[in-house]
Parts: C-alpha cells; sequence; structure tokens
C-alpha cells in the first residue's frame, strides 16, 4: 500500500517565531492516521519546529541539503546535520530551485543519493513550464527529467523516494492543474517506473501533486486513483487549510 502524504513546503515563509506557531497550531489539530503529514520550514527553523513536533505524529523535513559532506561549502547545510535537527525528509530539485539557482539534473541526482544515504526520504520534484504544456511536449519533457535523475538511481534507492509532480504554471498562480491533467502525468510517471524499474516500485512509489493545491480542491484531486496526496504551498502556511488538506483522502 502507498502511503498517503501532505506535505507543507513552507518556501521563505514565516519568522522563526511565526514558524513557530504554525508548527504549535498544526500539531494541535488533529488528522487521520492513514495520512502522513510532513512541515518543511526554512532551515532557520527546523530547530524549533522540530521541538514542538517532536511528541506528534508530524514529519519533519528540509527544503534542500547539500550534495558535499561538510567542509568549505559557505552557506550550505550537509544531509547529516539535518538528520541531527530531527528531519526525514528533503525536498530535492524544487523548480525554483532549478530556476533560481541553476541545480542541474548532475547535482539533484548527487543530492538524491546523498540524502539516502544518511536515511532521509527525498521529496523529488518534476514538472513542466507552461511553454512546454502549450506545445503539447510535457510526456516528453517528464520522461527527460526522470531519464537525468531518477532512472539512474539503483533500485534500493528508487524504493526511498518520494515524487512530486508540480507544474510550473500551477505553483502559486491559483491555476490548479485539473484533477484529470494531473492524473495523466502521475499515471504516465507511474507507468513510466514500471518500465524502467518493475511493477512493485512503480506501485508502492508515492506520487503527490503540487501546484495551487488547496483546501477546495484537494479532495477531488486526491480521488485520482495515481494520486498519492500533495506537495502544499501557500495553503500550507494556515493551519486549519492545511489540516483540511490532509483530511481530504
Ligand atoms: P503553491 O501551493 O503555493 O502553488 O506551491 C506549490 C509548491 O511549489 C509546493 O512545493
Amino acid at each position: 500500500m502507498r502511503k498517503k502524504i501532505v506535505a507543507g513546503n513552507w518556501k521563505m515563509n514565516t519568522l522563526p517565531s511565526q514558524g513557530l506557531t504554525l508548527a504549535e497550531d498544526i500539531v494541535r489539530q488533529s488528522f487521520s492516521d492513514q495520512t502522513e503529514l510532513i512541515v518543511a520550514p526554512p532551515h532557520t527553523h527546523l530547530f524549533s519546529v522540530s521541538k514542538a513536533i517532536a511528541n506528534s505524529r508530524v514529519k519533519l523535513s528540509a527544503q534542500n541539503l547539500s550534495n558535499e559532506n561538510f567542509g568549505a561549502y559557505t552557506g550550505e547545510v550537509s544531509a547529516e546535520m539535518l538528520v541531527e535537527l530531527g528531519c526525514s525528509y528533503c525536498i530535492i530539485g524544487h523548480s525554483e530551485r532549478r530556476q533560481y539557482h541553476h541545480e542541474t539534473d548532475e547535482i539533484l541526482l548527487k543530492k538524491t543519493i546523498k540524502a539516502i544515504e544518511v536515511g532521509l526520504t527525498p521529496i523529488f520534484c518534476i514538472g513542466e513550464s507552461l511553454e512546454i504544456r502549450e506545445n503539447n511536449t510535457y510526456l516528453a519533457y517528464i520522461s527527460k527529467q526522470l531519464d537525468q535523475s531518477l532512472l539512474k538511481l539503483s533500485r534500493n534507492q528508487m524504493e526511498k523516494v518520494l515524487i512530486a509532480y508540480e507544474p510550473i504554471w500551477a505553483i502559486g498562480t491559483g491555476k490548479t492543474a485539473s484533477p484529470q491533467q494531473a492524473q495523466e502525468i502521475h499515471a504516465y510517471i507511474r507507468q513510466y517506473l514500471s518500465t524502467h524499474f518493475d511493477v512493485q516500485i512503480a506501485e508502492n512509489t508515492s506520487i503527490l501533486y503540487g501546484g495551487s493545491c488547496n483546501a477546495q480542491n484537494a479532495k477531488e484531486l486526491f480521488s485520482q486513483i495515481d494520486i498519492d496526496g500533495g506537495l502544499i504551498g501557500g495553503a500550507s502556511l494556515k493551519a486549519n487549510d492545511f489540516i483540511t488538506i490532509a483530511n481530504s483522502f
């Protein structure tokens, strides 16, 4: 059985004090035991949020990690540092990092391997731009993103990975992919995993949808057979909305 997962990517939002309050508000609410609920605050918040969620079922994710171990890499944060702070997940390859920080598939593959080595579960993001969607070349684009990253993992490594499909045109725009549009890609990714790894990997890999997913549309998106949950941006910054989304399966 694939896990049902809702992860909140706070991006570069909230001050540490506000993030702590948000985490405390989330912890106070109840959500189904079938759902894995994850918060991904900025690095500066990880220590306090980790303490706030320590006695709850909420899990901690980072938004990025270094592909290096330790050393002279000013401004970077290593995988092992994240583990010691209580992280069990790390978002890798978000389109904002690909776009603004020029993270290539090669670097993202290294980061993914580093995360797996220390026991962090990568939440690996892929997704096409509006131009590619409108050109109707999005399936080829998704294949290429997978070919250059996750398909280079061993089967054992791939077993540890979660995928998030986040069409760039839907991120922060209020323009959600329709449940049918999202389902088409999720099914395509699953089939691709089946072809290139095997059916078991395909069936066991949770594939999350991200991009203007909110308390109103989550239920319909999550009702699609290949959509196993969501990676939530804006709506994860309000505890009530985030919990409503977590209870939308
Ligand atoms: P929004 O939910 O704000 O569109 O952001 C989605 C996202 O990028 C999550 O990683």
